[in-house]
């Protein structure tokens, strides 16, 4: 069993979600390699307390680069809000650690160009982005089946991921609602990786690009008593032209922290001539599809999913999977690319790489090009 030391660079909500994952590694089986975490980073010392409790033998830091200084800390798990993702990854990579860094991969182009420039300095490094959703055995079904050509000729593409609890016009203000910390991109920076992961993986990048960008709520409480201002694009519908080798397909990308009624959704829809699909995490042992010939019936059918993803767990098919067991798949899989190269996989699905990162920056990029000047954007 190979071990990989890792650390982690922000605590706060994903932070934690990769430690748990790591704490039940045991979940998966057959697996030649596991994660150990040696040492945990967060600037505001309140999130140590669950690390202390949870993983008492792991180093604990509110400086990252005791992490980066630490010659026993081989990759590192970075989380940090995006205007720290420039500055920490490029550390990161000259310490020479190898990064799971977080999406949107800085928190604008020039940013992620400055990465990409770093990386492309340490050949040596395997670096990749966190998106999980595409290990839901569900999406990962449908992707096989675009591979597999089941489609016939596509038609339409519809991907995105919506939230909706800023609905709320008294939910707090956080870094994630303010340009400075979280992007002029602000919705998409935050969601648009969980809509492209698929189309981008599968070769769909948009050749035309018309976006319409919302602020529904603009102005939050700080929890001090005050309303301050809500800075960011909370809604993103983005209007895609594809050019594919069969024929062109108009694909609508959409990122919503305002969809009434989703908690956190992502779903992926194609139409095709021989068949249609979607699936959703909002129903997540579920996909729909509609075989078709010509003439023959159109019905659409609805069918669970086994619990079956790529990397074999001690779970039994007849449960469902959930966001957790996504989480821990991906880092299976980057652990798997790190332990034994790209070829030498025990699945073919790896992580986002930072060429696909920096596809989303250019099309997150021409979104915001688009709304300010209410015109189409070739990319
Ligand atoms: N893959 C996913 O599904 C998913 C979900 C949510 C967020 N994210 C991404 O994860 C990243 C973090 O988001 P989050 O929701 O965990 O945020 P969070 O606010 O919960 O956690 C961020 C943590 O970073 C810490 N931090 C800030 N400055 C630091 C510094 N200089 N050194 C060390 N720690 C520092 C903060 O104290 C905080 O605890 C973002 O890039 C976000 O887009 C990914």
């Amino acid at each position: 069993m190979r071990e990989i030391r890792f650390g982690i660079i922000g605590a706060g909500l994903m932070g934690r979600e990769f430690a748990s994952a790591a704490a039940r590694w045991a979940h998966l089986l057959d697996q030649s390699v596991r994660p150990r975490i040696v040492a945990v980073c967060d600037a505001n010392p309140a999130t140590h307390a669950w690390f202390a409790a949870t993983l008492p033998e792991v180093r604990l830091s509110t400086d990252y680069h005791d992490l980066l200084a630490d010659p026993d800390v081989e990759a590192i798990y970075c989380a940090v809000p995006h205007n720290l993702h420039q500055q920490l990854y490029i550390d990161i990579l000259r310490a020479g650690k190898h990064l799971l860094g977080e999406k949107p991969f800085g928190i604008d182009h020039p940013a992620f160009a400055a990465i990409n420039a770093e990386i492309e300095a340490h050949p040596d490094l395997l670096v990749r982005c966190s998106s999980e959703y595409p290990f839901f055995p569900g999406a990962m079904q449908l992707y096989q089946w675009v591979q597999a050509g089941r489609f016939g000729r596509i038609f339409e593409v519809e991907a995105g991921y919506w939230h909706c609890s800023d609905l709320n016009p008294n939910k707090p203000i956080n870094w994630k609602r303010r340009i400075a910390t979280n992007g002029e991109y602000g919705c998409m920076g935050d969601l648009g990786m969980h809509g492209l992961h698929l189309p981008v993986r599968l070769g769909w990048r948009p050749a035309l690009l018309r976006a319409q960008l919302s602020k529904i709520v603009t102005e939050r409480p700080d929890g001090q008593g005050n309303m301050v201002p809500c800075e960011t694009w909370d809604n993103a519908i983005l209007s895609c032209d594809v050019h594919a080798p069969e024929g062109d397909f108009p694909m609508t990308i959409s990122t919503k922290r305002i969809a009434p009624g989703h908690q956190s959704s992502m779903f992926f829809r194609v139409s095709g001539t021989a068949c249609s699909a979607e699936f959703t995490t909002k129903y997540p042992k579920q996909i729909r599809y509609l075989p078709y010939t010509p003439g023959g019936e159109q019905a659409w059918r609805e069918v669970d999913v086994p619990y079956k993803p790529v990397y074999p767990t001690i779970t039994g098919e007849i449960f469902e999977f959930g966001f957790t067991d996504a989480i821990l798949q991906m880092w299976a899989a980057f652990c798997d690319e790190l332990a034994h190269g790209r070829d030498g996989m025990h699945q073919p699905f790896y992580c986002v790489t930072p060429a696909e990162a920096g596809t989303c920056h250019d099309i997150f990029t021409a979104a915001l090009q688009s709304h300010a000047t209410a015109n189409t954007v070739r990319l």
